[in-house]
C-alpha cells in the first residue's frame, strides 16, 4: 500500500452507500435533547470565520442555518467573503446533474484559494456527500478536501473539526441510515422576518427517477409539541412567517405509532399562533386529503398558496415515475382545492424528457398545465441519478428533443403566469416586505399571500411589515406596485 491509498482508507469512518440507504428499518425514531458542543471545542472558533455555500433546495438552506447555528456557538463568526474564511462549507444538491456540476466546478475553483491558504478547512456536505460516486471520486480526484460529511451528521460538525484540526489527514463521515431526530440543535436563523421550520425529514416515495430518499432516509416526523412550541417562539420573537418544511408534508405524522395526528392537525394547531403568515413546502398529491383542504380553506394565517408537483400529465408516464398517481386523481385534488380554497395559487414541478416519453405523453403534460392554469412552476429536462431504478432505462428521447419540449412547455408557463398576474393589476394586496431591492434602494420587495413577488416604491420603515401595495404593472415573474399610505387607506 502506497502512501496515497494509506491516507484513502485511514480518514474513512464511515462511507455512504446507497443500497444501504435504499432499506427501510421498521424501528421507531427517538428524539433526543442532548446536543453539546464538547468542552475542548466551545472556544475553537474565537477570532475565526466560516463561510457557507448553499445549493439546492430549502431544507439545504435550513440545514446552512442549523450548521451556522453549531459554528456560532463554537465562537465562529460568518463571512460572505470566501476568501476570508477558515472554514468553508459546501452544503450540496444531488437532485440533478447540473447541480453537481456547479459543486464540482466550485470545488476546482477553491482548488487554488486551498493551495495559497492550506490552513482552512474545506467540507463538503449535504445531499452529493450520501452519494457512494460523488465520495469516492472527491477522494481519487479532489484530495485537498478536509471534509466530507452526510445529511445525517450534521450534529457531529464539532467532533469532526476537531478530527481536522488534530490529523492533517481527511475526515469522512456519512451515515447512510438517518439518525435519530435531534431537537436542541442550535440555529442561526438569516433574516429575522421569514423562518424555516421542519416538520418532518425524509422520504419513503422512491420515484423512480429520484435521488432524495437516498440522500434524506425514511420518513421521520417530529413531534407536534416540539414544532408548536418552535412556531409559538418565532411568533414572540417577531417572526412573520413560518415555512413548515418536509419532502412531502402531506405525510407528516403517518410515522407516529401513539398518535393519531397528521398534517391536517398539525395545521390546525398552529394556524391558532399568533403569527401572521403560515407556509409550507412540498406537497404530494397522494397524501393530500378532503381534512387538510378543509383546514386550509379556513385562511387565515395560513396562505393560499399550494406547491404540489405533477411531474407529467401522462397517467402512463406518471406510472413509470413510480407517482403513485393518475392524472385524473390529480385533476380531481386540483379542483377540489380551487373550489374551497379561496383565492388558491397552484405551482408545481414537471419533467419532461424521461426515458422514452413520446411526443403524445409530453403533449398531455403540456395539456394538464392549459387545464389546471397554474400560477408558475418549475420544469426540468430529466436527469440520471445513479443508484435510481430510472437510470436504468433504456432511453430513446434524444437530448436535443428534450431541450425542445423543455422551451415549449416553458412558453406555456410564462404565458400563463403573465396572465394570471395581470388579474392583480389595479388590486390592493397586503406585501410582507423583506428589504430594498437589490437594483434599487427606492424599491422594497415583499411577497404576496398568493407568494407574489413584488416589487413597489415605499418607505424602508416598512421592511418587516405587512402593508398595501397596490399593483400597477404585473410582469411573467414579478408584480410591480405602490405603497398605499395610512391617509389613502381611510379614503
Ligand atoms: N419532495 C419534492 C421534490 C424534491 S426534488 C416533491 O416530491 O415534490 C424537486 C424537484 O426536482 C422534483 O419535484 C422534480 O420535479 C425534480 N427532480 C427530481 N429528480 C429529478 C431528476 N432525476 N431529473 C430531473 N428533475 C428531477
Ligand atoms: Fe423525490 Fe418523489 Fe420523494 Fe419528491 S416524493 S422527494 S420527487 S421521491
Ligand atoms: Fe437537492 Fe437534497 Fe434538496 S438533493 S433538492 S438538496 S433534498
Amino acid at each position: 500500500m502506497n502512501e496515497e491509498q494509506k491516507k484513502q482508507t485511514n480518514q474513512i469512518q464511515s462511507a455512504p452507500n446507497l443500497n444501504a440507504a435504499r432499506k427501510r428499518g421498521r424501528e421507531t425514531i427517538s428524539y433526543q435533547r442532548d446536543f453539546v458542543i464538547p468542552e475542548q471545542m466551545s472556544r475553537i472558533g474565537e477570532g475565526k470565520k466560516y463561510y457557507i455555500r448553499t445549493y439546492g433546495c430549502q431544507m439545504n438552506e435550513h440545514d446552512s442555518e442549523v450548521m451556522g447555528g453549531i459554528l456560532s456557538e463554537m465562537g465562529f463568526t460568518t463571512t460572505d467573503q470566501v476568501d476570508e474564511a477558515d472554514i468553508i462549507l459546501l452544503n450540496t444538491c444531488a437532485v440533478r446533474e447540473n447541480a453537481e456540476n456547479r459543486v464540482f466546478g466550485e470545488i476546482g475553483h477553491l482548488k487554488s484559494l486551498k493551495r495559497h491558504n492550506p490552513d482552512v478547512i474545506l467540507g463538503i456536505c449535504g445531499c452529493m456527500s450520501q452519494e457512494e460516486g460523488v465520495v469516492e471520486r472527491l477522494l481519487q480526484k479532489h484530495q485537498f478536501v478536509d471534509l466530507i460529511f452526510g445529511t445525517h451528521n450534521i450534529h457531529r460538525l464539532p467532533e469532526l473539526l476537531q478530527q481536522c484540526y488534530m490529523s492533517k489527514e481527511n475526515v469522512v463521515e456519512v451515515w447512510s441510515k438517518e439518525g435519530d431526530i435531534i431537537e436542541n440543535l442550535p440555529k442561526l436563523r438569516q433574516g429575522g422576518i421569514k423562518a424555516w421550520v421542519n416538520i418532518m425529514f425524509g422520504c419513503d416515495k422512491f420515484c423512480t427517477y429520484c435521488i432524495v430518499p437516498y440522500t434524506r432516509g425514511k420518513e421521520r416526523s417530529r413531534r407536534p409539541e416540539d414544532i408548536i412550541q418552535e412556531v409559538r417562539e418565532l411568533a414572540a420573537s417577531g417572526y412573520q412567517e413560518v415555512t413548515l418544511l418536509g419532502q412531502n408534508v402531506n405525510a407528516y405524522g403517518k410515522d407516529f405509532v401513539d398518535l393519531d395526528y397528521r398534517f391536517d392537525k398539525l395545521l390546525d394547531d398552529l394556524r391558532k399562533i399568533d403569527i401572521p403568515r403560515i407556509r409550507f413546502t412540498t406537497s404530494h398529491p397522494r397524501d393530500f386529503n378532503d381534512d387538510l383542504i378543509d383546514v386550509l380553506a379556513k385562511g387565515g394565517n395560513l396562505m393560499p398558496h399550494i406547491h404540489l408537483p405533477a411531474q407529467s400529465g401522462s397517467t402512463e408516464m406518471l406510472k413509470i415515475m413510480g407517482r403513485k398517481h393518475t392524472r385524473e386523481q390529480y385533476m380531481t385534488l386540483v379542483n377540489k382545492m380551487k373550489e374551497k380554497i379561496p383565492n388558491l395559487s397552484l405551482s408545481t414541478d414537471l419533467i419532461v424528457g424521461f426515458p422514452n416519453e413520446t411526443r403524445e405523453q409530453f403533449e398531455d403534460t403540456l395539456s394538464l398545465y392549459q387545464t389546471v392554469r397554474y400560477d408558475i412552476a418549475y420544469t426540468f429536462i430529466y436527469s440520471p441519478r445513479e443508484g435510481t431504478p430510472a437510470a436504468k432505462m433504456q432511453d430513446n428521447v434524444p437530448a436535443e428533443e428534450k431541450k425542445q419540449r423543455l422551451l415549449e412547455l416553458n412558453e406555456i408557463v410564462n404565458t400563463i403566469a403573465l396572465e394570471k398576474n395581470k388579474t392583480f393589476e389595479g388590486k390592493i394586496v397586503p406585501v410582507l416586505v423583506e428589504g430594498v431591492s437589490k437594483k434599487n434602494e427606492n424599491i422594497l420587495s415583499g411577497y404576496t399571500p398568493q407568494n407574489k413577488l413584488t416589487n413597489f416604491v415605499g418607505p424602508k420603515s416598512a421592511i418587516g411589515k405587512i402593508v398595501p401595495v397596490h399593483i400597477t404593472e404585473a410582469k411573467t415573474w414579478s408584480l410591480n406596485g405602490e405603497m398605499i399610505s395610512e391617509s389613502e387607506r381611510k379614503v
